[in-house]
């Protein structure tokens, strides 16, 4: 298969995200970074554009005017996935005009600001026929791709319980609130519905779904604000049911102190239990009922052909986050490029985030909100 083009927008210079997209992308030698709209400010961005080696001409000054340069562009010129990782409040445009203009796209998440939009982008993308991703990095580990493929298995039994985390101290301090980057974050015109939620525990309600391969139902969640200038939450703790009854909990966080990132998620099964945190990212601890724990290792020739697949480098030497980032990089390559030689991709390719994905996490944060301002009652997704 050959060499894809690949444009990004946002992600630019001092971003939080931008490098580990750039970093992911090209990590396997599969996407050219060939145009790009890498910052809000113009010049910032044309500059950073050519410091990373795009042509000026493709350095774009503005996401509008590559899209009006590139939509016209075909043949092996043409750009056949767009990232986009600017902030929360822009997404939906973006993603829709590039969607509407024939691009593949992958988006950040939160999918849109939403849940109107995030419905819309999922008809625009079928109408479209183009691929729509949501960048829900984490699903991308070796180990997270194990334990999707344990419960499909039924090695845990039926499932009863998942415990998704991702409490951290990386917004607990109040002298921080006036950081513009850290701000926007807690303002609902740039962050939409709520904060930490979209923000971090998104990506834990996203991973209990591609774990159990299930779809939560019902809500009943407490939103807190502990630095009180904020206009959106900075802790929830939330309970909610998935669509076989499996029981979930999930608490998210920004001021959990001496936390650093602090994604865990835990699956308890009839039969055996499991337990993976980000920060640990090579081990995943399991224990069958009434049996000692044991620790599997990525890179281990027994784990199933899904984490295989996903790793690249011996056993003992740690990957980390660009690398799960990169597996969602190389499910996309392997499903574009699929497309456009009209061929069928793996089908594990296809186990990458997709727009329904961040649409039913959009939704899951609606119904947080209406569980929040009904003093926490019990809310249908
Ligand atoms: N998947 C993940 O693990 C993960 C991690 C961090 C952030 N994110 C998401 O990525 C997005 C960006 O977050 P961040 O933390 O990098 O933000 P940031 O504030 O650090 O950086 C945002 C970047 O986008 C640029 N930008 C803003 N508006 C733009 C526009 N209209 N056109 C082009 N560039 C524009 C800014 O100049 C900056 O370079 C957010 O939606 C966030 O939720 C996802």
């Amino acid at each position: 298969m050959s060499k894809l083009s690949w444009a990004l927008i946002g992600g630019g210079e001092g971003s939080q995200v931008g490098f580990a997209h750039r970093a992911a992308a090209q990590l396997d030698n599969n996407f050219s970074l060939v145009a790009g709209a890498l910052d809000v400010n113009p010049d910032s961005a044309r500059a950073f554009g050519i410091s990373l080696g795009l042509e000026a001409a493709r350095s774009y000054g503005s996401w509008r005017d590559m899209l009006d340069a590139e939509k016209n562009v075909e043949g092996d010129q043409r750009i056949d996935l767009v990232t986009v990782a600017t902030p929360n409040s822009t997404h939906f445009e973006i993603t829709k005009e590039f969607l509407e203009a024939g691009f593949h796209v992958l988006c950040e998440k939160p999918l849109t600001m939403t849940v109107e939009e995030a419905q819309a982008l999922v008809l625009i993308a079928k109408a479209s026929n183009r691929i729509c991703a949501v960048n829900y990095g984490y699903t991308g580990y070796p180990l997270v791709r194990q334990m999707r493929s344990m419960v499909l298995a039924g090695e845990l039994g039926k499932i009863r319980l998942v415990v998704a985390e991702f409490a951290g101290g990386f917004m607990a301090d109040s002298a921080d609130a006036e950081n513009p980057r850290v701000k926007w974050r807690f303002n609902s015109k740039h962050s939409g519905m709520a904060a930490i939620t979209v923000d971090c525990g998104i990506h834990a309600l996203n991973m209990a779904c591609f774990i159990t391969n299930e779809k939560v139902v019902e809500v009943s969640s407490d939103f807190a604000s502990g630095i009180k200038s904020r206009e959106l939450e900075d802790d929830n703790l939330s309970a909610f049911r998935m669509e076989s009854g499996i029981v979930g909990r999930l608490w998210t966080s920004g001021l959990a102190i001496g936390r650093t990132h602090g994604l865990t998620i835990q699956i308890f099964g009839e039969t055996g239990g499991l337990s993976w945190t980000q920060e640990q990212p090579n081990q995943l601890s399991w224990t069958p009922l009434n049996k000692p724990t044991c620790i599997l290792e990525r890179g281990h020739p027994d784990l199933h052909l899904s984490a295989q697949r996903a790793n690249r480098i011996t056993i003992g030497h740690p990957e980390g986050m660009v690398f799960a980032f990169a597996n969602i990089y190389r499910d996309l390559f392997e499903v574009i490029s699929s497309v456009k030689a009209d061929t069928k991709p793996h089908s594990l390719a296809l186990d990458y985030p997709k727009v329904e994905d961040g649409c039913h996490s959009i939704e899951i944060v609606e119904a947080m909100t209406r569980s929040v301002a009904n003093k926490s009652c019990w809310t249908k997704v």
